[in-house]
This record gives C-alpha cells, sequence and structure tokens, in this order.
C-alpha cells in the first residue's frame, strides 16, 4: 500500500514517520519542521503561513514518503566545516536567557552592528552577561568590530561561542569559514536554518541578554528571528536621512505584522560635533520626535558620527570605546527592556 500524505496532517507527524520529508519541507523553503511552533501546524497551514502551492509540496512529499525520486529536495544539510566543526542540531537546552532583543532596520549601513555593539560593551560594564548571535549570515561583521576569530568548537553542552577579550560572548557565520572574505551564498531557507542552529546549538550558557544582529531588509533572516526566537522585542536603528526613503517604516510595520515589540529606536549618526563644539546635522536635522511618533517606543540615543568609534571598530576594538551618547543609549536600554518586559 502506497503512504498517502494529506494536507490536514501535522508537519511534525510526517516528519517523524517520514524522516526524508524534512529536506522536501525545506527544498519547498519550509523550513517549519526545524521550529517548534510551526512543526505543529498542519501541511496545508505551513504552506498558507509561507505563501506556497500546496500541491507541488503534497506531490513531493508523497513521493519522498513513498521512496520515489524527488525534484525539489534540499540538499542535504551540511553546515560549512571550514576550520571548525560542523554544527549539529544538539538541541541546547542548557541555556538560560533573560532577554533577548534584535536590533533591526530596513536600511543597510546605518549602524545596527555597531548599536549591537556598543550596547553590549555597555551591558557588560554593567556587569551583565552578554552574548552576541550575528544574525547577519551573508554579511556578519561582529566578529571583527570585538576582534575576536578562531573557531568555535564542539564542548559538552554545544558549540562554545568565542569570547571577546571583556568577555562578551560571539557567534558568527565568519568564524566557520576557512577565510574571513569567503562569501556565503545561500538561499533564505538555509539562512534561516543557521540562525536557528546559532540559538539552538551554540552554548550559551547563562546569559542576562543575547543580543541579535540582523541583515538589513525584512526578509527572511528578520522573519526567523521574530517567529523562532522568543524575542523580548526589537530595537530598531535609524538615521536622519531614512524617513524619507520609508525604509524605516517598512522595518517598524513588519515588527507590527509579526506581532513583534518595538522597545526602542536609535537614531545614529545624527549631528557630528566639531572640535569646537558646533554641532553639523551632516545627513539634515533630525528625525527623533518622529521615530517615537510612528513607533510609539522611546528614542534611547542619538549617536553622533565619531571617527574615533569608526577606527576603534576597525580596529576590532569597539570594546575601548567610551563616550557621553554611548552612557545614554547604555542607561536608556535597559530601562527600555526592564518597561517593556511588564
Ligand atoms: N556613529 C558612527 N560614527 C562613526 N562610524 C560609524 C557610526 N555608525 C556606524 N559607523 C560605521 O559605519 C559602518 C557601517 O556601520 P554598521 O556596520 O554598524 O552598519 P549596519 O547597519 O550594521 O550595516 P549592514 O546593513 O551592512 O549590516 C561601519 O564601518 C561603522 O563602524
Ligand atoms: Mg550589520
Amino acid at each position: 500500500m502506497p503512504v498517502t500524505i494529506t494536507a490536514d496532517m501535522v508537519i511534525h507527524d510526517v516528519v517523524a514517520q517520514y524522516p526524508t520529508t524534512v529536506r522536501v519541507f525545506q527544498g519547498h523553503g519550509l523550513p517549519c519542521t526545524a521550529c517548534e511552533v510551526g512543526s505543529r501546524e498542519s501541511v496545508a497551514g505551513g504552506a498558507r503561513t509561507h505563501r506556497l502551492q500546496l500541491e507541488p509540496l503534497l506531490d513531493d512529499l508523497n513521493r519522498a514518503a513513498n521512496g520515489e525520486p524527488v525534484k525539489g529536495l534540499a540538499p542535504e544539510r551540511k553546515m560549512p566545516t571550514g576550520k571548525g566543526i560542523p554544527l549539529q542540531m544538539a538541541g541546547q537546552s542548557g541555556n538560560r536567557i533573560r532577554h533577548i532583543v534584535a536590533i533591526m532596520s530596513g536600511k543597510g549601513g546605518v549602524g545596527k552592528s555597531l548599536v549591537t555593539g556598543l550596547i553590549a560593551v555597555s551591558l557588560q560594564r554593567q556587569g551583565l552577561k552578554v552574548g552576541i548571535l550575528d544574525g547577519d549570515i551573508t554579511g556578519p561583521s561582529i566578529a571583527r568590530m570585538f576582534g575576536v576569530s578562531g573557531s568555535p568548537q564542539q564542548g559538552q553542552k554545544g558549540i562554545d561561542p568565542l569570547v571577546t577579550t571583556h568577555g562578551v560572548k560571539v557567534i558568527s557565520m565568519n568564524m566557520f569559514l576557512p577565510n574571513e572574505t569567503d562569501p556565503v551564498v545561500w538561499r533564505g531557507p538555509m539562512i534561516s536554518t543557521a540562525i536557528k542552529q546559532f540559538y539552538n546549538d551554540v552554548d550559551w550558557g547563562q546569559l542576562d541578554y543575547l543580543l541579535v544582529d540582523l541583515p538589513p531588509g525584512t526578509s527572511d533572516a528578520p522573519m526567523t528571528v521574530m517567529q523562532s526566537l522568543p524575542l523580548d522585542g526589537v530595537v530598531v536603528v535609524s538615521s536622519p536621512q531614512m524617513l524619507a526613503t520609508m525604509i524605516v517604516m517598512k522595518c517598524i510595520n513588519m515588527v507590527q505584522t509579526l506581532k513583534g515589540k518595538i522597545l526602542g529606536v536609535v537614531e545614529n549618526n545624527t549631528y557630528f560635533e566639531c572640535p569646537h563644539g558646533e554641532r553639523i546635522e551632516l545627513f539634515g536635522p533630525s528625525n527623533g520626535p518622529e521615530l517615537v511618533a510612528m513607533t510609539g517606543a522611546p528614542l534611547l540615543a542619538q549617536l553622533p558620527i565619531d571617527p574615533q568609534l569608526a577606527k576603534l571598530c576597525d580596529e576590532g576594538h569597539v570594546e575601548a570605546y567610551q563616550s557621553d551618547a554611548f552612557q545614554i543609549l547604555a542607561s536608556n536600554f535597559v530601562k527600555a527592556i526592564q518597561i517593556g518586559v511588564q
């Protein structure tokens, strides 16, 4: 008797009964098999959520379950081993993380990674335990900013993240590549899987804060993080010229559509301070008040353009940075989390 998989069957049950179907789901861009919540959906529900055509998916699932060749099959999942180790779904359960916050923006290059790094440094200076999950799989920059290099090793409880000079735990795709400059040419589902593995398989241990640095835009990585990680909320990074392009609005709308919470907004590159104290708004007047009105979230900081900061980041010494604006960001961030989780 041939096996028949139907639209109303639960993804979790299908995968449990017919393990070969995992790669079919993934090949069709439906990574729910790895997601606790999504895998409880029906096949039809999963297809609907991911805007996929149900019939071709069902055809391929039935072929796979009956041992027939399937075209829409994801390649065997091999994480880049590089100089490091293969990541496995070890189901890291010993992690105890109090707060998880993603840093995002619709636009590229506005300072998401920098703000992530600065918040991490500030929290660590307050004596808190901090980790950074670099969710920018194809353009990671966190490891460089903190000057950490090397390959994470398999520990007893999972992958051990690398640790910065001052004790921030970091995991980033670059650590798994033979060369820092090697490109990661992956489609969305693989990027999503990597992010989940960074969360699930890394031995983060006990953390007060896990910060997730996201790539620009509103596509797979932000969606995965928002839907698969138990986020407290999101910090949106903007810069003065962004409102005109409405890109930041897309980001805010995405968070709201996915029922996420915007904990605060950081305006970066707000001004440049000349040596004699004069402030020049290089990108035009600040949009801080508008951002607050649009998001209903507090403005955590308005960061100046600071060549010293850029230099420290380039040299891998972000942990050495000190400034007034930075202090404001640090204290407002903690307040925002406290208010946000009430
Ligand atoms: N306030 C600032 N002062 C000086 N340099 C800055 C400032 N903000 C960002 N930079 C520099 O601008 C560059 C881009 O910043 P960053 O990488 O944080 O942006 P991003 O939004 O994460 O970019 P991407 O979208 O590519 O991930 C970096 O070299 C960073 O050091
Ligand atoms: Mg970045």
